[in-house]
């Protein structure tokens, strides 16, 4: 048992799903996984065990923002060996390429976190998906984005103007958790790879409803399991 992770050894598989929202770790779990068993509620951020196509995978809420999802993921690689980890999640469209409800799978994140600065002492870290993964949930989506994101630590950030100079060197879409995510995975000699769904897009200002977010997130997962766990 982990300080916020109340599973037992061997209760959590070695690959991971990562959604922010605990309650969607168990629609997850009861969608897509067969015999899932909850191993933790410590929190009420949920974590199941279960078998995809008969291979074991567990599904883990992280919370929001790169400092809760360290929190689990830290766990999940120190405490349980896990060797892979998912993240599915959604993200804002900062560039008319994307469409509302559209795929994003991250090739690498930028961040205005103080996460990476204060471990490289100034130098900047370039956090990168791992590139099996990466290869393999492009493949299983044809109609997803490849690309950069940038995962902001404020939601509703006092600068907004500041994405600018981000979307001008080909930055698609925000989200609050993929980088500090990738440099862990680095850090543990692990592998790692963040895949959002647009839920709002910040130049139309459009916003999916709840019935749209729930389709598309489903549509993720099944790229997700595919890239980790398909072969
Ligand atoms: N900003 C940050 N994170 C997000 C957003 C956003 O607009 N949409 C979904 N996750």
């Amino acid at each position: 048992m982990s300080t916020h992770i109340g599973a037992g050894d061997g209760a959590i598989a070695p690959t991971v799903l990562l959604p922010g929202d605990p309650l969607r770790a168990r629609w997850i779990a009861e969608t897509f996984l067969d015999d899932a068993v909850c191993y933790s509620e410590v929190r009420g951020m949920l974590g199941f065990t279960g078998t995809w196509q008969g291979r074991p995978v567990s599904v883990q809420g992280s919370g929001m923002g790169q400092p809760s999802m360290a929190i689990y993921v830290n766990e999940l690689f120190r405490d349980y060996d896990v060797q892979s980890i998912v993240r599915v999640g959604s993200c804002g469209a900062l560039t008319d390429r994307l469409a509302i409800r559209d795929v994003v799978i991250a090739s690498g994140a930028c961040t205005d976190s103080s996460m990476n600065r204060i471990a490289f002492e100034g130098l900047d870290y370039a956090p990168v998906a791992d590139f099996d993964l990466l290869r393999d949930a492009a493949a299983a989506a044809p109609e997803a984005h490849v690309g950069l994101i940038f995962s902001g630590d404020s939601f509703y950030s006092a600068r907004p103007e500041l994405l600018t100079r981000m979307v001008e060197h080909g930055v698609l879409a925000i989200e609050m958790e993929a980088s500090a995510l990738y440099t862990l995975a680095a850090r543990f000699g692990r592998r790692a790879l963040a895949i959002c769904t647009v839920s709002d897009h910040i130049v139309t200002g459009e916003e999916t409803t709840a019935d749209e977010r729930q389709e598309t997130f489903g549509r993720m997962v099944e790229i997700a399991l595919t890239a980790a766990l398909g072969k």
